[in-house]
């Protein structure tokens, strides 16, 4: 399908919104954001994200897509094209590609997490959780590796359908079940703050001590920038690369990243107020969303129904995102090996799931996969360096490598003269550099 005139494209503007307002919302907002801040102490790690989000991550955002919609090709192809055959920037191409796959093993099986919670809480298997059992439940759940596998399978198989039917289905649900998801979000942070107060959430959130933060927590917080705007890979390139040449990739933009950091703060809100008012033990900090929540639910009238919603919602947020990490991969092997799409899905699907596997399996299921611990391995890789390094180099591709007026060619007038001057100084030296100090203080240099 090299022949670029026939790339399919999304139904509107606001379907390519909803879209990738679907990629970024997911299990980074829900699942890993409020464990990670959890972790980290707070405010001063909030901070450090948040200014990652707006100067790096925003301008990385409009930089994959002005790229993508340029080449209209994957991540590869688009490096490929617009560095004119590049060794270097082919390579880049190939980490990106690398990525997604790496990043799309793991968060499938975690994925398969929501569906165990979902189908539990909906038969009323949870009616009797306490905050006291809720870990070890929680603990025997993640020991079990046979069990994350079939979950695993099953999120793999809708993920390869629905990129094999395109995208038109997933964009009707989204523009549905986010909404839904953001209200119920909404509404279990309110039924936290009613019954176990705000305040220590609050402090805990604007508590601005830098001193709390290692250098760990720094890359953290930038590598969760770039995970969460689903950033770094060219997963924005491909989806720019469907999009219509009227569309404004600003506007997009900002809806994005507004959209995805005010789901990641109302997770929080929803989770920390029940923490810090039981007083509970968080041993195991990445069972948060399962563990906290789960017993919350029982207090509520139809509580299993309403724990049935919001596990499945989620699980729906996690699906538009891995299909936006598998579609990467599907138009890289479409594209670069001229191999028709249905037989590059199943390719792609088997790869990413046969690593999911291993994953999966390395929780508790043998001592050699445990040993392995994959899923780890994989997660602080990606998200913590090939994500950054991918965008810093976007940044530098978009910013000195591709021509001036290519890059021009994708805003509006309009946007030339108001947004186009500052945009490109972030991209060229502001997110580049903000990246760099970042890596450079994990390594030791200062
Ligand atoms: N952003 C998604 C989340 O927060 C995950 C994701 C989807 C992603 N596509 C991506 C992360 C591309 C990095 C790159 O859950």
């Amino acid at each position: 399908m090299s022949d670029t005139t026939q790339r399919t494209q999304w139904s509107s503007s606001l379907g390519f919104i909803i879209a990738c307002v679907g990629s970024a919302v997911g299990l980074g907002n829900i699942w890993k954001f409020p464990y990670i801040a959890y972790e980290n102490g707070g405010g001063a790690f909030v901070t450090i994200y948040l200014l990652a989000i707006f100067l790096v991550g925003f301008p990385i955002i409009v930089a994959e897509m002005v790229l993508g919609r340029h080449a209209k090709l994957n991540s590869y192809g688009t490096f490929k094209k617009l560095s004119k055959d590049n060794k270097f920037w082919k390579a880049v191409g190939l980490l990106c590609i690398f990525s997604a796959t790496a990043i799309l093993s793991f968060y499938s099986v975690v994925a398969g997490w929501t569906l165990d919670y979902f189908w539990n809480s909906l038969v009323g298997n949870f009616s009797t959780m306490t905050f006291e059992n809720s870990g070890e439940r929680f603990g025997s759940f993640v020991g079990n590796g046979y069990k994350q596998v079939f979950y695993h399978t099953l999120f793999m198989i809708f993920t390869a359908f629905i990129v094999l039917k395109g995208t038109k289905g997933i964009e009707k649900a989204v523009k549905i079940l986010l909404p839904v998801l953001g209200a119920l979000v909404l509404f279990i942070a309110g039924v936290s703050f009613y019954n176990y107060g705000a305040s220590e959430t609050f402090s805990f959130m604007f508590h601005f001590d830098f001193s709390t933060i290692t250098k760990h927590g720094v890359l953290e917080a930038v590598g969760h920038a770039f995970f969460t705007l689903s950033l770094g890979l060219g997963c924005m390139i491909v989806y720019g690369s469907y999009l219509p040449s009227n569309v404004s990739i600003v506007r997009a933009g900002i809806w994005i990243t507004i959209l995805d950091t005010l789901i990641a703060v109302l997770a929080c809100f929803m989770m920390y107020p029940i923490i810090f008012g039981t007083k509970m033990e968080v041993n195991e900090s990445a069972a948060i969303l399962f563990t906290t929540l789960s017993v919350q639910f029982n207090s509520l009238p139809g509580g299993n129904i309403i724990a049935a919603l919001f596990y499945l919602l989620v699980a729906f947020a996690a699906l538009s995102s891995t299909i936006s990490l598998l579609e990467p991969v599907v138009s890289f092997i479409d594209e670069t090996y001229n191999i028709p799409r249905k037989k590059g899905t199943l390719i792609g699907s088997l790869l990413v799931w046969f690593i999911g596997v291993i994953c999966a399996l390395g929780n508790g299921a043998s001592d050699f996969f445990s040993h392995l611990a994959l899923m780890d391995k994989l997660d602080y890789i990606t998200s913590n360096w090939t994500l950054p390094v991918g965008g810093m180099l976007i940044a530098l591709f978009a910013g000195f490598f591709v021509s001036k007026k290519d890059i021009q060619a994708e805003f509006s007038q309009a946007e030339l003269t108001k947004f186009y001057p500052l945009w490109n100084i972030c991209i060229r030296y502001i997110s580049p550099a903000f990246v760099l100090i970042v890596i450079l203080y994990k390594l030791g240099v200062f």
